[in-house]
């Protein structure tokens, strides 16, 4: 059965769209004078990226931009998410510019324009310049300052034609793997790191919501949170203490700074002594939109090797699994929407959404077609009941490199050879245009 937009209760102005982020499907690592970043290094690292794979080449979207926007424009995809590197504008992160890489998305920009699709830029998507690691990286409040100069590069260029600006992408994400499970660029695990980290990030954001604010007309301004609902894996007091910790660490380090003025309790301690008089002030500032990346509840449990004490637990035995083994419950999008609406009390706009498939298996991805009509239901649900959403973008566009998974993890509607760089909509990708094209 089709299911049409319309049926289901969305507005005719809710916005329908794709993400992609740099690092994932750029490539061009080294061309055109763009500097490492720490996802380069982290990728020479022994054994910690599946196959060995890098975003060396990536889909070659540096080249093959303009293919790829005209084939969002044949989906009748309205709006573009995708994400500035840092690396590539400013090579060593903060001084001299690198023209040829801003002059890059001057092209993008104005062939997503030709085509009427709205350009959705991401500030930050865990690319950080390997030279500004090398000065401290998230750990040093300097980096926040050097976050505010980028920004305003990026917003005097190409801030007349972009007006939806994301600050950073999923800080708890990037902070949590990258410096307190040691799973993901710039590879640390240590408590302290993380937790002046999680303050860097936050101050960041501010930074760049003022310089947004000050130089782009009408810009309209969010922080993209992956945010899931976080449930105990068992219903012990320990186990409920661990998913308690483990919902503030992922959801709230950031949400609740930069909208509420606070940070958690669980978490406030550990970081005060990075907190210096005024900082609050600085990271709250007002934004227009709460952006979401929604996939799958999580399951939390204690656990003595994590810095924290807490991590991942399992999943009731019984939950239906995706293929790279994330919980599939379509109803989670309804219940995360509706916290998210009653704790920010913000428009919110799903800015990741989508299915993961180990398998090469193709064209004939029914699994995440069950998965997007699922959720899309699910959001709308939300929206009958009261959350003010106003947008969704799936991710992804095209098959990329996902992070530690390399390129064994496909989560686009769109097939990508990458030893031909050939593309090809999978019935996902026939399905959402014909959803959106009906709506
Ligand atoms: C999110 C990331 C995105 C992609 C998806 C599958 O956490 O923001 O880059 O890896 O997961």
């Amino acid at each position: 059965m089709r299911t049409k937009a319309a049926d289901l209760g969305f507005p005719p102005d809710f916005l329908w769209g794709a993400s992609t982020s740099a690092y994932q499907v750029e490539g061009a690592a080294k061309e055109d004078g763009r500097g490492p970043s720490i996802w380069d290094t982290f990728c020479t690292l022994k054994d910690r990226v599946d196959h060995g794979d890098t975003g060396d080449v990536a889909c070659d979207h540096y080249h093959r931009y303009r293919d790829d926007v005209r084939l969002m424009a044949d989906l009748g995809v309205r709006a573009y998410r995708f994400s500035l590197a840092w690396p590539r504008l400013l090579p060593r992160g903060k001084g001299a510019v690198n023209e040829k890489g801003l002059a890059f998305y001057d092209r993008l920009i104005d062939s997503l324009l030709e085509r009427g699709i709205e350009p959705w830029a991401c500030l930050y998507h865990w690319d950080l310049p390997q030279a500004l690691h090398d000065l401290g990286g998230w750990t040093s409040r300097d980096t926040a300052g050097w976050f505010a100069d980028y920004a305003a590069l990026c917003a005097r260029r190409y801030g007349d034609r972009v007006k939806h600006w994301g600050t950073i992408n999923e800080p708890s994400v990037h902070s949590i793997f990258g410096y307190a499970f040691g799973w993901g660029a710039p590879s640390i695990a240590d408590r302290s790191m993380h937790a002046r980290a999680i303050h860097t990030l936050n101050l960041a954001h501010g930074g760049a919501v003022d310089a947004l604010r000050a130089l782009v007309p009408g810009a309209s301004i969010g922080c993209i949170h992956s945010h899931q609902p976080c449930r105990p894996e068992r219903d012990d007091p320990a186990c409920v203490e661990a998913a308690a910790l483990f919902d503030e660490l992922w959801n709230r380090a950031f949400p609740d700074p930069q909208i509420l003025g606070a940070y958690p309790p669980r978490l406030a301690e550990a970081i005060e002594p990075y907190v210096q008089p005024g900082d609050l002030a600085r990271i709250c500032r007002p934004i227009d939109w709460f952006g979401v990346n929604h996939y799958a509840p999580m399951y939390a449990a204690p656990n003595p090797d994590m810095v924290w004490g807490c991590g991942f637990g399992a999943p009731p035995d019984d939950m239906p699994r995706s293929d790279v083994g994330w919980p599939l419950e379509p109803a989670a999008m309804r219940e995360n929407l509706l916290t998210i609406h009653r704790r920010y009390r913000l428009p919110i706009v799903v800015t990741e959404n989508g299915y993961g498939s180990k398998s090469e298996a193709g064209l004939a991805d029914t699994p995440r077609v069950d998965y997007l009509r699922a959720n899309i239901a699910s959001m709308a649900d939300a929206l009958h009941d009261g959350a003010d959403v106003r947008g969704y973008f799936v991710w992804s566009l095209l098959d990329n490199f996902e992070w530690g998974g390399g390129y064994g993890s496909r989560f686009g509607i769109v097939h990508v050879d990458f030893a031909t760089q050939v593309r090809t909509p999978k019935v996902s990708a026939r399905w959402y245009a014909d959803f959106i094209r009906r709506g």
